[in-house]
């Protein structure tokens, strides 16, 4: 489903405008309206998966579902949600009691003025932990800069990955205004670049996402294991743990950069260092080949810290997660930092401007680049029985960095 030209809207608004009415001195600004984004797919597990949609005048949006081909269409009715202040309605429907491994077909209908609308069928693949092999992609740091997506995705192929991770400050500052036309065309253009109709798009917050009157609503558009977006900001918890094939995922919520309303932000990062304690001591976690940690901000980083906060709550329990590697974000400067190597970080705001803050990631920690075309990047992350492998490319395709770490016996 694609957004309505809006050129075709403006043009349609401006024959009306000539042909009925009296010509106005100042005629109203055209409108975002009459919009429909999805479906996409969010919070995959081997038995289960998320169907979105967003639109301001769909009704009665139902999903068609059917394993197989020789198999009848089920047909189940989504729940909408109107995002508060909004003309945006989300519906979801999670889809349960999936069978692993299996591919689904499924369409979205909805009806749009008095019309029923019959929607394009496309296939998701439930995930198997017992795959030995799984590959995904990682984006960060776009801030609403899509020019930057599309020319990253021209070089990535839809084989090279089953789902995507966006790794915060992929919308910047998000306010809705009056249409939310940037905060839904950034969801659209994500949709669109990483097949997130047939991919699931993993979410991880950014600190630029914590910015703008929408951020308090922004996880409307999600579906993650630990959200709620009808709470309270601070309330909202967007870590989680994910897995897929031989990989076990956590993903953390930094909140603001540097020492920002520490009084709001210190008791959700805390929340976090106990779920940490709680995660990696699971059987679930335990059994995954390769265990990797992701947040927007890195923890360790020999540029600007900005991370000093979740650094001292985390940090031990991180060391004794057996990590084999981090992914982030947040510089707008890609790195790959070797485990224990010694980071000087010349300008930390714990240790001073002139301060020397010596510090060391005890694992090999990936730091995605920026939004401009000229720092943007794009992670190709593969895991399987012998090795963790990741290639970052730009914008042009080129292979600029990479990373490569052995299987644990
Ligand atoms: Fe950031």
């Amino acid at each position: 489903m694609r957004i309505k030209s809006l050129s075709l809207l403006v043009s349609l608004a401006v024959l009306a405008a000539i042909s009925s009415a009296p010509a106005a001195e100042n005629p109203p600004a055209a409108t975002y309206a009459d919009w429909a984004i999805g479906p996409y797919l969010q919070s995959p597990t081997p038995t289960a998966m998320t169907i979105c949609f967003v639109s301001d005048h769909a009704a009665d949006v139902s999903i068609r579902v059917k394993p197989g081909a020789q198999n009848a269409w089920i047909s189940h009715p989504a729940i909408g949600t109107l995002i508060p202040n909004t003309a945006a309605t989300v519906w979801k429907c999670r889809l349960k009691n999936l069978a692993p491994n299996t591919a689904y077909e499924y369409s979205l209908d909805h009806t749009a003025n008095n019309t029923k609308v019959t929607g394009k069928t496309y296939t998701f693949k439930t995930p198997s932990l017992n795959n030995t092999e799984t590959r995904w992609i990682v984006l960060n740091d776009v801030h609403n800069r899509m020019a930057t997506v599309d020319a990253l995705m021209e070089h990535v192929s839809p084989h090279d990955y089953e789902f995507s991770i966006l790794l915060g400050d992929c919308w910047n500052d998000p306010t809705w205004g009056k249409s939310g036309e940037t905060i839904m065309k950034t969801l659209e253009s994500f949709i669109r670049n990483l097949h997130g109709h047939e991919k699931p798009i993993l979410y991880v917050r950014g600190n630029h996402e914590w910015r703008g009157y929408f951020a308090d609503k922004h996880g409307y558009l999600f579906d993650l294991p630990n959200l709620d977006p009808t709470a309270s900001r601070y309330e909202q918890n967007y870590y989680f743990s994910f897995a897929a094939g031989p990989v076990r995922f956590l993903f953390a919520d930094c909140g603001e950069d540097g020492n920002k309303r520490e009084e709001l932000f210190q008791p959700y990062r805390q929340r976090q260092t106990q779920w940490l304690a709680d995660e990696i001591k699971k059987p679930e976690y335990a059994s995954g080949k390769y265990r990797i940690f992701a947040s927007h901000i890195p923890l360790f980083n020999e540029n600007q810290w900005h991370a000093g906060r979740c650094r001292e709550l985390w940090s031990s329990t991180l060391a004794q997660a057996n990590l084999d590697l981090a992914l982030a974000a947040h510089d707008h400067q890609w790195r790959v930092l070797k485990k224990n190597c010694a980071c000087v970080n010349k300008k930390c705001e714990h240790c001073g401007q002139s301060g020397v803050c010596p510090h060391s990631p005890p694992y090999p920690l990936v730091i995605g680049g920026g939004p401009s075309l000229k720092e943007g990047t794009v992670m190709l992350l593969q895991a399987d029985s012998a090795n963790l492998s990741m290639r970052m490319q730009n914008c042009a395709g080129t292979v600029i960095a990479e990373f490569a770490g052995m299987a644990r016996e």
